[in-house]
């Protein structure tokens, strides 16, 4: 065992030596040190775990983990014991068409290339490892890691381990753990006042109704406890209940799922769920006064268009940001870290959960109800721009803020609507340096489709929605901005490089390929792009039929560095800068 260990060390020791140390003789006595100390302190939490099992949600956040690296550079160690100190509990598995979601109850950090999927199954029994594909924290207690499929005759109840470690033999049946089907589980909960919205796969409903919640029921559980209370609403994948006394003040970790009550009156087992609320998450909120507006976005993979649509954005008054990440695997967390120590505040909410963009803006809803007034729902490649508060030399700072705010204490408005002019290349065939909104200035000169601004607590009950539209309550209606007053700028066809990328992950997104999308007759795809990624010859003069630099105007005169013309998102200033 102890032989084990050194080498382990040894190993670890030299790799580091690499990047900047040069005492290996010095360095081996620290780290030996260090691991010794590190290891007392986890076997510790091990055991006090252990000993108070039951209530060990509730010691969670003792138990955070150390970032990922650190524990594999304790690799040797774990590997000495044998796995009896496993840091990676699974608690979940959500079978997808492509991957298989691991949940567990423990936090590691991005990235995840040195954990490994571990299969057994295969003819004789045999183990399989293949790389993870990516990983990321989920919530404060929980991280989501993504395995490939099982491959054939394997079973999909995959487990995780640290790249280099042992890989531990056929598990015994006993071990084998439930995979959950994407089609029919609980997948998120949410807190919302004296309720749960609780979202979930496998109820069959009607499409754009609201549905009977007498229908169904909530079960709440701990590790000992069961509550099941009545829904008070639902429609597609949301059922709201009520949220059971003993939860509100009891902080502890409770998996919600749904029941389904038959027209007989008889309750069917609770639908699987991986869903889980924190129960004294809202009770301690002191009432603070709420942010005038904020912004509820989801993204894949676009980190290098944030900061301008964030810094542009705030200027209009924007205060608030929710980033609900889909399995981002750019830098978006380095540059929400950077934006938020420049006081921006910005929040990133893991979104693992494919085709679900309607429950994610819910969800964004809810969370933002009691921090903010009102709520943009717009993409990161969409700029609102006031076309006469410029035409009449009006200040644009605030311009935003101070529309929606003109609703507020009127109460009878619950959604401002404003329509969305769609950008081409522009003649570019470059990514324009200095941003989306100075880089493109040629659109389609009608607009299509609009963005919404919605006042989170008029939304009904059931949160029904289709993408971009919310339903409000009975008695309250939205306003539709004249083209005039305010527009949204979409820069909808980039150039080639950027919309090719865009498209791939359409592909990649479990469509089954980039054709079939072709055949949706969707406003999502490009008109007239043949079926594969080929750059049409004259892609930069396409959708072009009107200039307009308006808001490249704007930007130039109020965000360009007098003296350099840098724009403050500019990349190259940066640089030069550090
Ligand atoms: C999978 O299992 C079936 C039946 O057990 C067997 O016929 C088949 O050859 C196996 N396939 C592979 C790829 O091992
Ligand atoms: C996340 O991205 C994938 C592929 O990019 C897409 O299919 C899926 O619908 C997205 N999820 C949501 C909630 O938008
Ligand atoms: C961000 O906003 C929330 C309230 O919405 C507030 O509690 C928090 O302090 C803000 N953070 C920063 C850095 O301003
Ligand atoms: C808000 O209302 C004020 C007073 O009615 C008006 O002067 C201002 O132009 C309005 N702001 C916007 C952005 O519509």
């Amino acid at each position: 065992m102890m032989l084990e260990y050194e080498h382990g060390k040894k190993r670890k020791v030299r790799n580091r030596q690499h990047q900047h140390q040069p005492k290996a003789q010095f360095l081996s006595l620290r780290y030996l040190t260090i691991c010794l100390c590190c290891f007392f302190v986890l076997l510790f939490f091990f055991l006090s775990s252990d000993r108070i099992s039951v209530r060990s949600d509730s010691l969670r956040p003792s138990l955070r983990v150390p970032a990922l690296s650190v524990l594999s550079s304790m690799d040797s160690i774990q590997r000495s014991f044998h796995g009896r100190f496993p840091p990676l509990r699974v608690e979940d598995r959500v079978q997808f068409p492509d991957h298989v979601l691991l949940i567990l109850s423990t936090i590691i950090g991005r990235g995840g290339k040195e954990l490994v999927c571990v299969y057994h199954g295969g003819r004789k029994e045999e183990t399989l490892v293949l790389p993870s594909i990516s990983s990321d924290e989920f919530d404060e207690f929980r991280s989501v890691v993504r395995c490939p499929n099982a491959p054939l005759n394997y079973s999909s109840s995959v487990d995780l381990q640290f790249s280099g470690d042992l890989v531990k033999k056929k598990k015994k049946m006993s071990d084998e753990k439930k995979v959950h089907d994407w089609a029919k589980v609980g997948y998120e909960a949410v807190i919302d006042g004296d309720t749960v919205v609780v979202f979930v796969k496998g109820l069959t409903r009607r499409p754009h109704k609201e549905s009977d919640p007498s229908y169904y029921k909530c079960q709440f559980e701990t590790g000992v406890e069961v509550f099941v209370t009545q829904a008070l609403a639902a429609a597609q994948e949301v059922v709201r209940c009520v949220l059971p006394e003993s939860l509100k003040l009891n902080p502890e970790m409770f998996r919600v799922s749904v029941i389904h009550i038959d027209p007989r009156g008889r309750s069917t087992p609770a639908l699987p769920s991986v869903a889980r609320v924190y129960g004294s998450e809202k009770s301690s909120v002191v009432k603070v006064k709420k942010h005038e507006l904020c912004v509820c976005t989801m993204l894949w993979n676009q980190a290098p268009f944030l900061r301008e649509w964030i810094m542009y954005h705030s200027w209009l008054g924007v205060e608030r940001w929710f980033i609900y990440d889909n399995n981002s695997d750019d830098d978006i967390q380095e540059e929400i870290e950077l934006l938020n120590s420049e006081n921006y505040n910005v929040s990133r909410h893991v979104w693992p959960w494919i085709k679900t963009q309607e429950a994610g803006f819910s969800h964004c809803a809810v969370r933002a109800k009691d921090e903010c007034n009102w709520v943009g729902f717009f993409d990161v490649d969409e700029f609102y721009y006031f076309p006469t508060h410029r035409s009449q030399g009006l200040p644009s700072k605030n311009a935003l803020s101070s529309l929606v705010s003109n609703y507020t204490s009127w109460g009878l408005v619950g959604e401002i609507r404003t329509e969305c002019h769609s950008y081409g290349p522009s003649g570019l065939t470059t990514v324009p340096s200095q941003g989306v909104t100075v880089g493109y200035t040629c659109r389609q000169a009608n607009p299509e489709r609009h963005k919404s601004i919605i006042r989170p607590e008029m939304l009904t009950s059931s949160l029904l929605n289709e993408v971009h539209h919310f339903q409000m309550r009975e008695g309250v209606g939205h306003m539709s901005l004249l083209e005039s007053v305010a527009v949204v700028n979409h820069y909808k066809y980039q150039v080639w490089d950027t919309f090719k990328a865009k498209f791939q992950r359409r592909v990649a997104t479990y469509v089954v390929d980039w054709r079939e999308n072709q055949n949706q007759g969707s406003k999502d795809r490009a008109p007239g792009l043949g079926t594969e990624a080929i750059e049409p010859v004259d892609w930069n003069r396409r959708f072009c039929e009107v200039w307009d630099t308006g808001l490249k105007d704007l930007v130039l005169s109020n965000f360009a560095d007098q003296v350099t013309g840098y724009l403050p998102w500019q990349r190259q200033q940066q640089l030069q800068q550090d």
